[in-house]
């Protein structure tokens, strides 16, 4: 949350700040402001409220020029939406944007007499001005001051109005990257700002800081002493990060599923069966567990639901999903036997993050399967499985789940193998089904318009309800998500054999209900279930296969997917779900890759 940007070089400053505000605004995006250094050193602020082509509106004016700079796009913790409480915040001589949560901001005030001075109410005000009482003219020694007495999160980046050219980072859980380019040093929240500039960089590790000036880059620890950055490389490239005549990243990114599917399963099938030596996964992890325990926020938590519900009929060991801001306050039952799989995409978030670390506090191994390269749980898990979506920029995750599902695909193949739970032939078919499953994606985005007609019912509905059995109770989950964050529509999933405990309560006629029904073990059960809500009026939306037989005057609207293995229908489903939400908020008028209230990366707790 909160997007930072920082630039030093031979560009004009103001433009590379603007520029990568606008690619890092699905952070946040309730204010924003830029900082720079005029070419006589002087610094100049501005902030605003709204959006970042309000701030850029504002900037279009200015004439002064400028080579160094730091930016910032907001998403409210503490204070609300203002002005004043936009970053940068000025403090003395200290100019500082921040993406974190400092938690004794409060004691800080009450030490450091800081009542009459701060302008803003934000804890980030706080920590400029602790920064600037420990100011002397020695940036490296005043940061490690900061660093010792602040509690909490933070990526911070800093200008001091003696140090002209010269802007310093440092941080603790909020990530922060940096890279020095031909166009000079940069620093910001997250890769996307970098990508049209580079796609060598590092991440500035926790309790270091960083130097950017316009010529280089250093890394020191907190004691000063000079430190080698660890560079990656990211094979994103800059089309992936714009909209390429898509009216919105959300619907580009739809489309960009089956080869995120492709660039995810192929490198790692060998001879025709999961292979995850490339990854240096060793098949031990998969032989050697007794159960396994998946961690998640969000969509990421619903991939987990949906391998669950396949893991546990093959592998006949337990497995548990857990939502990661409960397992990390609980006490897990977990152990050396259990294998801790951590979902995410951005590898930030930071209740997963935190599980991550409490499940290895209990000697779990730990797989994370992260989309994002570098990023903290990626780092600190003990295998990782890179998903390879390439950037997903609008808030609603729609292609990172599909890769995340596809990771956990192979992971039970090869588990499968492994535990002599499938033969090789097994092993075999159910990767050729796994990629089977590319082209019924396909098929269904080709048809997007029969998502595009059904919505006009459902934007005048205040509720909609999603049900399925078994697997298709797991894809219903993300359905309601997906609905419920871009078109504001309360949406809830339900395992269809439980809404007759309580929730059928509220069918009432024209009540729109997406029946999701592919698993034919359960398909009868399911259509009586569908019978149940129709008898009482509702506006029913079915899903099924291409050749289920079924009473039309059953279905308002009948979406049949291509048939296909019950396991794998949730690719096509996805895909249907997604656009669904997405013509929703489309058919409301709603700002459908920036919902309100979100943000991308959930960096607070
Ligand atoms: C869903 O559309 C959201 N973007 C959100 O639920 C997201 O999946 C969740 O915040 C987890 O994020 P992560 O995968 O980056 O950890």
């Amino acid at each position: 949350m909160c997007g930072i940007i920082g630039y030093s070089g031979p560009l004009e400053a103001r433009k590379i700040l603007l520029d990568g505000l606008s690619q890092l605004e699905y952070r946040g995006y309730d204010s924003a402001g830029i900082a720079f250094f005029d070419t006589g050193s002087e610094v100049h602020l501005i902030k605003r409220t709204g959006k970042v082509a309000m701030l850029r509106e504002a900037c279009a004016s200015m004439k002064v020029s400028s080579h160094c700079g730091i930016g910032h796009t907001r998403w409210a913790t503490h204070g609300g939406v203002s002005d004043a409480n936009a970053h940068p915040h000025r403090a003395g001589r200290v100019t500082l944007i921040h993406n974190g949560i400092i938690e004794n901001y409060h004691s800080l005030t009450k030490e450091f007499n800081l009542d009459e001075r701060l302008v803003s109410q934000t804890d980030s005000e706080v920590a400029a001005w602790v920064l600037d009482h420990f100011y002397s003219g020695d940036p490296k020694a005043a940061i490690k001051s900061l660093v010792e007495r602040v509690e909490g999160s933070y990526g911070f980046c800093i200008m001091f109005d003696d140090r002209p050219g010269e802007i310093y980072g440092v941080r603790s859980v909020s990530p922060l990257v940096a890279a020095y380019t031909r166009s000079g040093a940069l620093i910001a929240s997250d890769l996307t700002a970098l990508i049209p500039y580079t796609r060598k960089y590092f991440v500035v590790p926790e309790n270091h800081i960083v130097k950017l000036t316009g010529y280089k880059i250093s890394l020191y620890d907190l004691e000063g002493a000079v430190v080698s950055p660890e560079i990656m490389e990211v094979n994103w490239n800059m089309d992936s990060a714009m909209k390429n005549g898509f009216p919105h990243f959300m619907l580009k990114e739809i489309h960009e599923q089956p080869e995120a599917l492709k660039n995810t399963i192929v490198p790692r099938i060998a001879k025709g069966l999961p292979d995850f030596a490339d990854d240096k996964i060793p098949d031990h992890l998969f032989a050697q567990c007794s159960k396994i325990h998946m961690i998640a926020c969000g969509t990421a938590m619903h991939a987990g639901m949906v391998a669950k519900a396949l893991m546990e009929p093959v592998l006949r060991i337990p497995v548990i999903v857990s939502i990661a801001s409960e397992f990390r306050y609980g006490e897990p039952l977990i152990d050396e036997e259990t294998l801790v799989i951590i979902i995410s995409q951005s590898g930030e978030t930071i209740d997963t993050l935190a599980a991550l670390r409490l499940a290895k506090s209990y000697g779990s191994k730990t797989l994370a399967i992260v989309n994002v390269k570098g990023s903290t749980i990626a780092r600190e898990s003990d295998f990782v499985l890179y998903t390879h979506a390439g950037p997903e920029i609008a808030v609603a995750s729609t292609k990172a789940y599909s890769v995340q599902l596809a990771a956990l695909y192979m992971i039970i193949c090869r588990m499968a193998l492994v535990r002599g739970k499938f033969t090789r032939e097994q092993a075999a078919s159910f990767i050729m089904e796994l990629l089977d499953a590319i082209p019924a994606m396909e098929s269904m985005i080709s048809r997007k318009e029969e998502e595009k007609n059904l919505v006009t019912h459902l934007i005048q509905q205040h509720d909609t309800f999603f049900m399925g059995r078994g697997l298709d109770y797991a894809f219903s989950l993300e359905g309601a998500l997906k609905l419920k964050e871009i078109s504001y529509i309360h949406a809830e999933a339900y395992a269809a054999g439980e809404l007759k405990h309580g929730t059928i309560a509220l069918i009432a006629p024209e009540v729109p209900v997406i029946a999701i029904a592919t698993q034919e073990p359960v398909f009868s059960k399911m259509i009586s279930n569908v019978r149940e809500v129709k008898a009482r009026g509702a506006f029913v939306i079915l899903l099924t296969k291409e050749h289920a037989q079924v009473d039309e005057a059953l279905a308002d609207v009948h979406i049949r997917i291509p048939d296909m293995d019950d396991r794998f229908t949730v690719f096509p489903i996805a895909v249907i779900l997604q656009l669904i939400a997405y013509y929703a908020s489309i058919g409301k008028n709603l700002d459908v890759d920036q919902p309100r209230n979100l943000a991308k990366s959930v960096t607070v707790e």
